[in-house]
């Protein structure tokens, strides 16, 4: 009959040798040496005290001795763990050192340096929203057009068909530039921009055109002496009126959203005909309200609709005027408020709030590209 194996020797347990968890116990030292920064310590860490290193395998063989050798080995494998976790403490306390005597030197805040006392601004919806409408054209493949702020008076008004004694003159309140005779104003309109893209282009012609204008208006909520227009102008062979409702139909949408309708109402502009005033739907209520009382739209009265721009068929006698013969060429033409546009697209009330500069008014547009 066989008894325990008292003479059984540990030694012979391959993994539990004094040689064997020496040569553990160095390998783990020498790693830990050789650990640069704590996020490589972390990993040696793992290999040689983690719960699959060797020296945690071996603890694990030790249970399977007989009683008589398990002191030993297990003396011997937890004296060995014991020097890998110092060594491991030691290198950690030296590479916490090294790390934070760098972050000293590399994120050092000089305090002395002055600070910034001008924070930066947020560009102005106004002119964020010309950009977006000039972007929805470019890629009609329409072309950006400008013209002076300081304009002639031919340009601003006789060549656009409103003559001298015309009413719609003094229905634009205007800025002479010196005397009233000068024949020189402030532009009242972007529609002067239409003139010298047709006197300066090559036909057939496709642009917008935003700009400030100016009127001898008061400030107040609805109205401001400097504002801004957008203008567009197509001259092409054989353009209709349907090209510039569907013109003006994808302009909505890109604005207000898909499925936005337009309406034309017949108005009357000197330099259209026919001409029209474009109302848009209401975006807010989309003509719920109209007829509700239980159900009142601020952004449009509960009319349904609001009031957006004038557009029409350029009037023969504006291409006359620039040389161009209506027998073949036609055109249609638009101009739109921004600062109308911005209104009810963003829902300011009061166009004070765009000029007077408050940075706290324009930070809340800050986020929009
Ligand atoms: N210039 C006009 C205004 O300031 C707006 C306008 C109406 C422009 C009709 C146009 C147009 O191009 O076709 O009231």
């Amino acid at each position: 009959m066989s008894g325990p194996n008292t003479s059984f020797d540990p030694k012979q347990v391959a993994s539990l040798s004094e040689e064997a968890v020496d040569a553990m116990v160095e390998a783990a030292v020498s790693a830990i040496a050789a650990a640069g920064d704590l996020g490589e310590l972390k990993e040696v860490r793992l290999a040689h005290a983690g719960d699959r290193s060797p020296l945690a395998l071996a603890n694990r063989e030790i249970g399977a001795l007989p009683p008589a050798a398990k002191a030993e080995a297990g003396k011997r494998v937890g004296q060995a763990r014991g020097r890998v976790k110092a060594a491991l403490e030691a290198r950690q306390v030296e590479l916490e050192a090294e790390r934070d005597a760098r972050v000293l030197v590399e994120e050092a805040v000089d305090v002395t340096l002055p600070v910034d006392r001008r924070p930066l601004g947020a560009r102005h919806p106004l002119t964020t929203l010309m950009e977006r409408v000039a972007d929805v054209f470019l890629s009609m493949g329409y072309d950006i057009a400008e013209g002076p702020e300081v304009e002639a008076e031919w340009v601003n008004f006789d060549a656009l068909n409103v003559p001298p004694d015309h009413p719609a003159r003094t229905m634009q309140d205007t800025f002479f530039v010196g005397s009233a005779e000068s024949g020189v104003v402030l532009r009242t309109q972007t529609s002067p921009i239409q003139i010298r893209a047709m006197l300066d282009r090559e036909l057939p012609i496709y642009v917008v055109a935003p700009g400030r204008v100016f009127r001898t208006d008061e400030l107040d909520a609805t109205h401001t002496p400097v504002f801004h227009q957008i203008e567009g102008l197509a001259v092409d062979r054989n353009i209709t009126m349907g090209d510039l409702r569907g013109t003006l139909d994808h302009f909505a949408a890109a604005m207000f959203g898909e499925g936005i309708r337009t309406r034309m109402r017949p108005s009357y502009f000197p330099f259209t005909e026919p001409s029209a005033e474009v109302d848009l739907e209401c975006f807010v209520c989309r003509g719920e309200s109209v007829g509700n009382p239980d159900r009142p739209c601020r952004t449009c009265s509960s009319e349904g609709w609001i009031e957006w721009g004038g557009c029409g068929m350029v009037n023969p006698r504006v291409l006359q005027a620039v040389g161009i013969d209506p027998l073949e060429y036609r055109g249609f033409a638009f101009g739109m408020g921004v600062e109308r546009t911005l209104m009810f697209r963003n829902g300011v009330s009061d166009m004070r709030d765009m000029v007077e500069g408050d940075v706290r008014f324009t930070m809340a547009f800050g986020v929009e590209a």
